[in-house]
Protein backbone atom coordinates (compact mmCIF):
# COMPACT_ATOMS: atom_id res chain seq x y z
CA UNK A 1 0.00 0.00 0.00
CA UNK A 2 1.51 3.02 -0.85
CA UNK A 3 -0.37 6.44 -1.56
CA UNK A 4 -0.29 7.95 -5.58
CA UNK A 5 0.52 11.94 -5.79
CA UNK A 6 -3.16 13.24 -6.88
CA UNK A 7 -2.64 15.79 -9.61
CA UNK A 8 -5.52 17.39 -8.03
CA UNK A 9 -2.93 18.79 -5.32
CA UNK A 10 -0.74 20.54 -8.35
CA UNK A 11 -1.51 24.17 -7.28
CA UNK A 12 -2.37 23.85 -3.57
CA UNK A 13 -1.64 26.55 -1.14
CA UNK A 14 -0.14 25.95 2.30
CA UNK A 15 0.07 28.27 5.07
CA UNK A 16 2.90 29.21 6.87
CA UNK A 17 2.83 31.68 9.80
CA UNK A 18 0.09 34.03 8.53
CA UNK A 19 0.62 33.36 4.69
CA UNK A 20 -0.55 31.29 2.27
CA UNK A 21 2.33 30.11 -0.47
CA UNK A 22 2.48 28.06 -3.49
CA UNK A 23 3.43 24.06 -2.95
CA UNK A 24 6.69 25.29 -4.54
CA UNK A 25 7.22 28.21 -2.27
CA UNK A 26 5.93 26.65 1.13
CA UNK A 27 9.41 25.77 3.02
CA UNK A 28 10.63 26.61 6.73
CA UNK A 29 14.12 27.70 7.79
CA UNK A 30 17.18 26.03 8.59
CA UNK A 31 16.51 27.43 11.66
CA UNK A 32 12.77 26.04 12.65
CA UNK A 33 13.13 23.84 15.59
CA UNK A 34 11.36 20.84 13.55
CA UNK A 35 14.74 20.94 11.01
CA UNK A 36 17.17 20.95 13.99
CA UNK A 37 15.45 18.22 16.51
CA UNK A 38 11.98 17.36 15.00
CA UNK A 39 11.15 19.57 17.27
CA UNK A 40 7.33 20.34 16.75
CA UNK A 41 3.65 18.75 17.60
CA UNK A 42 0.99 17.94 14.80
CA UNK A 43 -2.29 16.48 13.82
CA UNK A 44 -3.97 15.09 11.14
CA UNK A 45 -7.73 16.41 10.33
CA UNK A 46 -10.37 14.98 8.13
CA UNK A 47 -13.21 17.09 6.11
CA UNK A 48 -16.38 15.74 5.21
CA UNK A 49 -18.88 18.02 3.20
CA UNK A 50 -18.02 21.15 4.07
CA UNK A 51 -17.20 20.09 7.94
CA UNK A 52 -14.06 19.85 9.57
CA UNK A 53 -14.19 16.32 11.80
CA UNK A 54 -13.34 16.58 15.41
CA UNK A 55 -11.87 19.89 15.17
CA UNK A 56 -11.87 20.66 18.43
CA UNK A 57 -11.03 17.62 20.12
CA UNK A 58 -7.63 17.76 17.69
CA UNK A 59 -7.21 21.88 18.49
CA UNK A 60 -7.23 20.57 22.22
CA UNK A 61 -4.74 17.42 21.73
CA UNK A 62 -2.65 19.57 19.74
CA UNK A 63 -2.79 22.59 22.66
CA UNK A 64 -2.08 19.86 25.21
CA UNK A 65 1.12 18.41 22.99
CA UNK A 66 2.14 22.04 23.23
CA UNK A 67 1.68 22.91 26.55
CA UNK A 68 3.52 19.07 27.70
CA UNK A 69 6.70 20.71 25.11
CA UNK A 70 6.41 24.10 27.30
CA UNK A 71 6.26 25.91 23.72
CA UNK A 72 5.95 29.22 24.10
CA UNK A 73 3.47 32.18 22.55
CA UNK A 74 1.56 29.26 21.51
CA UNK A 75 -1.21 30.33 18.77
CA UNK A 76 -4.73 30.37 20.46
CA UNK A 77 -7.33 27.55 18.93
CA UNK A 78 -9.36 30.61 17.39
CA UNK A 79 -6.23 31.75 15.36
CA UNK A 80 -5.59 27.85 14.44
CA UNK A 81 -9.41 27.36 13.61
CA UNK A 82 -9.23 30.63 10.84
CA UNK A 83 -5.86 29.51 9.56
CA UNK A 84 -7.31 26.04 8.59
CA UNK A 85 -10.84 27.55 6.96
CA UNK A 86 -8.37 30.29 5.30
CA UNK A 87 -6.11 27.67 3.93
CA UNK A 88 -9.53 25.36 2.86
CA UNK A 89 -11.26 28.20 1.20
CA UNK A 90 -8.00 29.55 -0.64
CA UNK A 91 -7.73 25.95 -2.13
CA UNK A 92 -11.82 25.56 -2.54
CA UNK A 93 -11.40 22.71 -0.89
CA UNK A 94 -14.71 21.01 0.53
CA UNK A 95 -14.71 17.33 1.11
CA UNK A 96 -12.43 14.61 0.65
CA UNK A 97 -9.39 16.57 2.25
CA UNK A 98 -6.51 15.49 4.57
CA UNK A 99 -5.45 18.33 6.69
CA UNK A 100 -2.17 18.33 8.38
CA UNK A 101 -1.33 20.73 11.17
CA UNK A 102 1.90 21.24 12.34
CA UNK A 103 2.97 23.86 15.13
CA UNK A 104 6.79 23.86 15.35
CA UNK A 105 8.67 25.64 18.30
CA UNK A 106 9.87 27.52 16.08
CA UNK A 107 12.68 29.63 14.52
CA UNK A 108 15.96 29.58 16.28
CA UNK A 109 18.66 32.49 16.71
CA UNK A 110 21.02 29.84 15.90
CA UNK A 111 21.51 26.07 15.71
CA UNK A 112 20.87 24.75 18.55
CA UNK A 113 18.86 22.14 20.53
CA UNK A 114 18.05 24.68 23.53
CA UNK A 115 14.26 25.73 23.45
CA UNK A 116 16.19 29.03 24.72
CA UNK A 117 17.60 29.87 21.21
CA UNK A 118 13.76 30.14 20.07
CA UNK A 119 13.17 33.79 20.44
CA UNK A 120 10.23 34.15 17.88
CA UNK A 121 7.58 32.16 18.93
CA UNK A 122 5.86 28.88 17.00
CA UNK A 123 5.52 28.54 13.55
CA UNK A 124 2.32 27.52 12.65
CA UNK A 125 2.13 25.33 9.04
CA UNK A 126 -1.15 24.01 7.80
CA UNK A 127 -0.98 21.61 4.77
CA UNK A 128 -4.23 20.61 3.03
CA UNK A 129 -4.32 18.27 0.94
CA UNK A 130 -6.84 15.99 -1.52
CA UNK A 131 -6.86 12.72 -0.07
CA UNK A 132 -9.33 10.01 0.38
CA UNK A 133 -8.87 7.93 3.60
CA UNK A 134 -5.89 6.07 2.55
CA UNK A 135 -7.33 2.51 3.91
CA UNK A 136 -10.79 2.27 3.49
CA UNK A 137 -11.04 -0.36 0.83
CA UNK A 138 -8.21 -1.78 1.86
CA UNK A 139 -6.92 -5.62 3.46
CA UNK A 140 -4.22 -4.95 5.23
CA UNK A 141 -1.53 -7.55 6.21
CA UNK A 142 0.71 -6.49 8.97
CA UNK A 143 4.25 -7.79 10.91
CA UNK A 144 5.41 -7.19 13.85
CA UNK A 145 8.34 -4.52 14.52
CA UNK A 146 11.51 -5.13 16.51
CA UNK A 147 11.08 -1.57 17.13
CA UNK A 148 9.11 -0.95 20.48
CA UNK A 149 6.54 1.67 21.08
CA UNK A 150 8.00 4.89 23.24
CA UNK A 151 7.25 4.27 26.97
CA UNK A 152 6.24 7.42 29.17
CA UNK A 153 9.55 6.21 30.79
CA UNK A 154 10.88 8.27 27.71
CA UNK A 155 8.79 9.62 25.62
CA UNK A 156 4.81 9.53 26.26
CA UNK A 157 3.02 9.07 23.77
CA UNK A 158 0.30 11.16 25.03
CA UNK A 159 2.54 13.99 23.58
CA UNK A 160 1.59 13.48 19.57
CA UNK A 161 4.97 15.22 18.80
CA UNK A 162 7.36 14.70 15.26
CA UNK A 163 9.95 12.88 16.36
CA UNK A 164 8.31 10.01 14.44
CA UNK A 165 11.48 8.10 14.17
CA UNK A 166 10.56 5.01 15.37
CA UNK A 167 7.55 4.92 13.69
CA UNK A 168 9.69 5.13 10.67
CA UNK A 169 11.74 2.54 11.48
CA UNK A 170 8.54 -0.01 11.81
CA UNK A 171 7.10 1.32 8.82
CA UNK A 172 10.19 0.26 6.84
CA UNK A 173 10.30 -3.61 8.15
CA UNK A 174 6.58 -3.68 7.08
CA UNK A 175 8.21 -2.52 3.66
CA UNK A 176 11.05 -4.36 3.50
CA UNK A 177 8.45 -7.59 4.55
CA UNK A 178 6.06 -6.38 1.90
CA UNK A 179 3.11 -5.81 3.65
CA UNK A 180 1.29 -2.31 4.71
CA UNK A 181 2.10 -1.82 8.29
CA UNK A 182 3.96 -2.95 11.51
CA UNK A 183 2.57 -4.02 15.02
CA UNK A 184 4.65 -2.65 17.69
CA UNK A 185 4.68 -3.68 21.26
CA UNK A 186 5.36 -2.35 24.33
CA UNK A 187 7.87 -3.09 26.47
CA UNK A 188 6.12 -5.91 27.99
CA UNK A 189 5.41 -7.61 24.65
CA UNK A 190 1.75 -6.25 24.47
CA UNK A 191 0.87 -5.09 21.60
CA UNK A 192 0.22 -1.38 21.50
CA UNK A 193 -0.29 0.06 18.46
CA UNK A 194 0.63 0.07 14.72
CA UNK A 195 3.29 2.35 13.38
CA UNK A 196 0.72 4.43 12.24
CA UNK A 197 -2.73 3.47 13.77
CA UNK A 198 -4.45 1.97 16.65
CA UNK A 199 -5.00 -1.04 16.74
CA UNK A 200 -8.66 -3.12 17.79
CA UNK A 201 -9.84 -6.69 17.76
CA UNK A 202 -13.14 -8.88 18.08
CA UNK A 203 -13.44 -12.29 20.09
CA UNK A 204 -16.81 -13.69 20.49
CA UNK A 205 -18.51 -10.11 19.77
CA UNK A 206 -16.57 -8.43 22.06
CA UNK A 207 -14.37 -5.39 21.15
CA UNK A 208 -10.84 -5.21 22.79
CA UNK A 209 -8.21 -2.44 22.66
CA UNK A 210 -5.02 -2.11 24.57
CA UNK A 211 -4.91 0.43 27.01
CA UNK A 212 -3.54 3.25 25.98
CA UNK A 213 0.01 3.39 28.13
CA UNK A 214 2.17 3.46 24.93
CA UNK A 215 -0.36 3.94 22.44
CA UNK A 216 -1.39 7.62 21.37
CA UNK A 217 -4.83 7.84 22.49
CA UNK A 218 -6.61 8.30 19.27
CA UNK A 219 -9.28 10.37 18.31
CA UNK A 220 -10.18 7.57 16.62
CA UNK A 221 -9.99 5.10 19.01
CA UNK A 222 -11.93 6.94 21.36
CA UNK A 223 -14.78 7.23 19.03
CA UNK A 224 -15.00 3.85 18.18
CA UNK A 225 -15.14 3.30 22.13
CA UNK A 226 -17.56 5.68 22.31
CA UNK A 227 -19.81 3.99 19.83
CA UNK A 228 -19.54 0.86 21.11
CA UNK A 229 -20.36 2.15 24.64
CA UNK A 230 -23.46 3.76 23.12
CA UNK A 231 -24.30 0.87 21.16
CA UNK A 232 -24.66 -2.02 23.82
CA UNK A 233 -22.13 -3.66 22.32
CA UNK A 234 -18.87 -4.80 25.17
CA UNK A 235 -15.65 -2.56 24.86
CA UNK A 236 -12.69 -3.84 26.44
CA UNK A 237 -8.75 -2.24 26.97
CA UNK A 238 -6.85 -4.59 28.24
CA UNK A 239 -2.69 -5.70 27.64
CA UNK A 240 -3.38 -7.91 24.59
CA UNK A 241 -0.64 -10.42 23.20
CA UNK A 242 0.28 -11.03 19.80
CA UNK A 243 -1.27 -15.16 20.29
CA UNK A 244 -4.63 -13.14 21.00
CA UNK A 245 -4.42 -11.13 17.62
CA UNK A 246 -3.58 -13.89 16.09
CA UNK A 247 -6.55 -15.94 16.97
CA UNK A 248 -9.24 -13.19 16.77
CA UNK A 249 -12.62 -12.68 14.96
CA UNK A 250 -11.11 -10.20 13.45
CA UNK A 251 -8.73 -7.12 13.72
CA UNK A 252 -8.83 -3.39 12.78
CA UNK A 253 -7.07 -0.31 12.76
CA UNK A 254 -8.32 2.93 13.28
CA UNK A 255 -6.52 6.52 12.23
CA UNK A 256 -8.32 9.86 10.83
CA UNK A 257 -5.84 9.00 8.29
CA UNK A 258 -7.25 5.83 7.41
CA UNK A 259 -10.84 5.24 9.38
CA UNK A 260 -10.98 1.89 10.10
CA UNK A 261 -9.36 -0.90 8.16
CA UNK A 262 -9.61 -4.62 7.98
CA UNK A 263 -6.17 -6.26 9.10
CA UNK A 264 -6.61 -9.50 7.40
CA UNK A 265 -3.16 -11.08 8.13
CA UNK A 266 -0.31 -10.55 11.27
CA UNK A 267 3.09 -12.40 10.83
CA UNK A 268 1.53 -14.71 8.09
CA UNK A 269 -1.16 -15.84 10.58
CA UNK A 270 -4.50 -15.21 8.36
CA UNK A 271 -7.28 -13.89 10.35
CA UNK A 272 -9.91 -16.59 10.36
CA UNK A 273 -12.59 -14.19 10.09
CA UNK A 274 -15.59 -14.89 11.94
CA UNK A 275 -18.76 -12.86 12.32
CA UNK A 276 -18.78 -9.08 10.68
CA UNK A 277 -19.21 -6.70 13.59
CA UNK A 278 -16.45 -4.81 12.16
CA UNK A 279 -18.75 -3.70 9.74
CA UNK A 280 -21.36 -2.65 11.95
CA UNK A 281 -19.09 -0.14 13.75
CA UNK A 282 -18.28 1.04 10.17
CA UNK A 283 -21.78 2.16 9.61
CA UNK A 284 -21.56 3.49 12.73
CA UNK A 285 -19.18 5.36 12.61
CA UNK A 286 -20.32 6.67 9.00
CA UNK A 287 -22.99 7.76 10.74
CA UNK A 288 -21.75 9.64 13.13
CA UNK A 289 -19.72 11.55 10.30
CA UNK A 290 -22.85 12.49 8.34
CA UNK A 291 -24.40 13.10 11.85
CA UNK A 292 -21.70 16.15 11.91
CA UNK A 293 -22.33 16.09 16.11
CA UNK A 294 -18.61 16.89 16.24
CA UNK A 295 -17.73 18.79 13.23
CA UNK A 296 -16.97 22.34 12.51
CA UNK A 297 -18.92 23.63 9.70
CA UNK A 298 -17.43 26.44 7.41
C1 LIG B 1 1.12 6.63 16.07
C2 LIG B 1 -0.32 6.96 15.81
N1 LIG B 1 -1.26 6.16 16.30
C3 LIG B 1 -2.57 6.41 16.09
C4 LIG B 1 -2.99 7.49 15.34
C5 LIG B 1 -4.45 7.72 15.11
O1 LIG B 1 -4.90 8.85 15.82
P1 LIG B 1 -6.21 9.62 15.39
O2 LIG B 1 -7.34 8.67 15.46
O3 LIG B 1 -6.32 10.71 16.41
O4 LIG B 1 -5.98 10.12 14.02
C6 LIG B 1 -2.02 8.37 14.83
C7 LIG B 1 -2.44 9.56 14.08
O5 LIG B 1 -1.72 10.47 13.83
C8 LIG B 1 -0.65 8.11 15.07
O6 LIG B 1 0.30 8.92 14.59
Amino acid sequence: MIQKYDKRNDNIKVWIDNKLYHRNEAKISVFDSLVQGGDGVWEGIRVYDRHIFCLDKHLNRLQESARSMDFKNVPNNKYIKDAIICTLKENSMYDDVHIRVTLSRGVKITSGMNPELNQMGCSLIILAEWKPPIYKSLELKLITSNIRRNSPLCLDSKIHHNNLINNILAKIEANNANVDDAIMLDFDGFVSETNSTNIFMIKNSIIYTPFAKYCLPGITRGLVMDICKLNNISIVEKDLSLTEFYNADQVFTTGTMGELANVVEIDKRKINIRGNLLNDIRILFSELILSKEFSFPF
